[in-house]
């Protein structure tokens, strides 16, 4: 049943896939890694022994740790690294988030493997917003490198280029059977005929959103990222990593097998991607013809943009009652541009991006760069010279963010650390920008210490008299990762209710390495439950 202590020895071991073996980072030798059972309102412990050869941190992705940045966990943003041999116990407390999340790894790429899900039953004595479903499935999509992943990014990182792409998507660890020399490694779920499965979703991959669908089946998304939505039914859904979803599965065709299928929505003009296909087995407990082969469902094109943000923007929240309601005044508005960049190659190297260039990303052309030591350290001691205030406002002059033509100022970035800070109970807005520089992209930006509403969406660029006449105010949804349309914005507002230093990034791992990211530091309010916690006597050392 549910624990409050959880031991998570970071640990290697060996896995097979596609018939190649190698060691993969795990937590206690599992992968995916242990699934989290917990209640709304519950608060665990969990001691993170690292016996790997990394540093390792670990992240709560879409748990607010009110008050508490110091259990969330980026490396050099809230805490140092877990040095191998040493160990870090951190709390994480569940305020208000109901349904599922995911836990995973965040330094340099150590989440490819070391992930896993976390599901938040409604509170003792209520029940979810739906018939009680007859049994739960996690389903957990991850990318999975022939190679090791750590050589993965250094190779990228050294050559300025873009990193290999993965040998295979997987779900629950399993590439399924379409793989070359994949014929064992199928997931199955296994269902009986007339009954509802809660299907809790976490796309765990590391650089792909996906399209997911069940052949002959439908899906009823009735939650995301941990907060009810309206019920909604979709032959198929797009998810993008670092979004989770709730899904109800009814099992109501004839008793037979089907696959589950899922491959990446793609946009970018030269970006290579997988573009193969994975899959599971639906499998009805009653009768199936183990002889007969599956049929595939139907999924969109890898460019279908459209099924992509029709389905997105159709999600819709339940008003006002997770939350203290949509902010209406706005008094800190941001707008950041979100682009890929390149900087010129250091004379006597030869550089594998654009043109003999280096890649990189942005916000507002900053490519922001770690420190020495983490951003909440030496915001709560005072440590001056770590990190830069005045995250820069965006260009006040008018020009075409997504066209062909862009200043030149916006082609280079600067390498930095600006930091936005947010006076404690601000409504915020927040928009971003795609734009169009290296290549146009679609980019999950998640913001981590928060739940926000999307209260828009749009194609080309953001129109700031224009835009906000059309944005919901009445039933937008509250994720922590928004989907930023390729050549196109997307809008956000929260309040500023959790003081502490909090991690924005692309939750697509390459851009996140390139610098796509940024920090909000939200100062203390003036009441004693408004402030800062002290940090924990066992904060790893830098
Ligand atoms: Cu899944 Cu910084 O986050
Ligand atoms: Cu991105």
């Amino acid at each position: 049943r549910i624990r409050s202590h959880y031991n998570f020895v970071v640990k290697e071991a060996r896995y097979t896939r596609l018939c190649s073996t190698k060691n993969i980072l795990t937590v206690n030798g599992k992968f995916p890694g242990p699934t989290i059972r917990v209640y709304n309102g519950d608060t665990i412990y969990v001691n993170v022994y690292n016996k790997g050869n990394y540093n390792i941190t670990i992240h709560w992705h879409g748990v607010k740790q009110p008050r508490n940045p110091w259990s969330d966990g980026p490396e050099y943003i809230t805490q140092c690294p877990i040095q191998p041999g040493e160990i870090f116990t951190q709390k994480v407390a569940f305020s208000v988030e109901e349904g599922t999340i995911w836990w995973h790894a965040h330094s340099d790429w150590t989440r490819a493997t070391v992930h896993g899900a976390i599901i938040i039953y409604p509170k003792i004595n209520s029940s979810y917003p739906f018939p009680k479903p007859y049994g739960e499935i996690p389903i957990i999509f991850g990318e999975w490198w022939k190679s090791d992943v750590n050589e993965v990014l250094t190779e990228f990182i050294e050559s300025g280029g873009a990193p290999n792409i993965s040998d295979a998507i997987t779900i629950n660890g399993q590439p399924g059977d379409l793989y070359p020399c994949s014929k064992s490694e199928t997931f199955k779920l296994r269902v009986e005929q007339g009954k509802t499965y809660l299907l809790r979703v976490v796309n765990a991959a590391m650089n792909l959103i996906l399209f997911m669908s069940i052949a002959k089946h439908k899906l009823t998304v009735v939650g995301v990222d941990a907060m009810y939505t309206k019920p909604m039914t979709r032959d198929y859904i797009c998810i993008s990593p670092g979004n989770t979803m709730d899904i109800l599965l009814h099992a109501n065709q004839e008793p037979d097998h089907y696959y589950m299928a899922a491959r990446a929505y793609s946009t970018g003009v030269g970006v290579d991607f997988d573009n193969t296909t994975t899959t599971a087995i639906l499998q009805y407990k009653e009768s199936y013809n183990p002889l007969s082969v599956p049929s595939l469902p139907y999924l969109p094109d890898y460019n279908d943009t459209s099924a992509a943000f029709d389905f997105i923007t159709s999600i819709r929240g339940i008003p006002d009652k997770y939350s203290n309601g949509v902010p209406k005044k706005i008094n800190t508005h941001i707008i950041s541009t979100i682009s890929i960049n390149t900087f010129p190659c250091p004379n006597n190297q030869s550089c594998e991006g654009p043109n003999g260039t280096i890649l990189a990303a942005s916000m507002n052309n900053i490519s922001f760069v770690n420190t020495n030591i983490d951003i909440l350290e030496a915001y709560y001691y005072h440590i001056h010279g770590v990190y830069k205030k005045g995250f820069p406002n965006f260009p006040r002059y008018i020009f075409n963010f997504t066209g062909d033509s862009l200043p030149l100022t916006l082609q280079t970035p600067k390498r930095g650390t600006k930091v936005k800070v947010i006076k404690y109970g601000s409504n915020v807005e927040l928009v971003y920008q795609g734009t169009n520089l290296i290549t146009g992209l679609d980019h999950p930006m998640h913001l981590h210490g928060y739940s926000f509403y999307v209260v828009g969406y749009g194609f080309g660029n953001f129109n700031k008299s224009k835009d906000p006449m059309n944005y919901n105010l009445v039933d937008p949804p509250i994720v922590n990762t928004v989907t930023v349309p390729k050549n196109g914005w997307a809008a956000i507002r929260f309040v500023a209710t959790n003081p502490g230093v909090w991690f924005l990034h692309c939750h697509l791992e390459r851009h996140l390495s390139w610098g796509m990211e940024t920090v909000f530091i939200v100062k203390n309010g003036k009441a004693s439950n408004e402030t800062l916690l002290p940090p924990p006597p066992d904060m790893p050392p830098c």
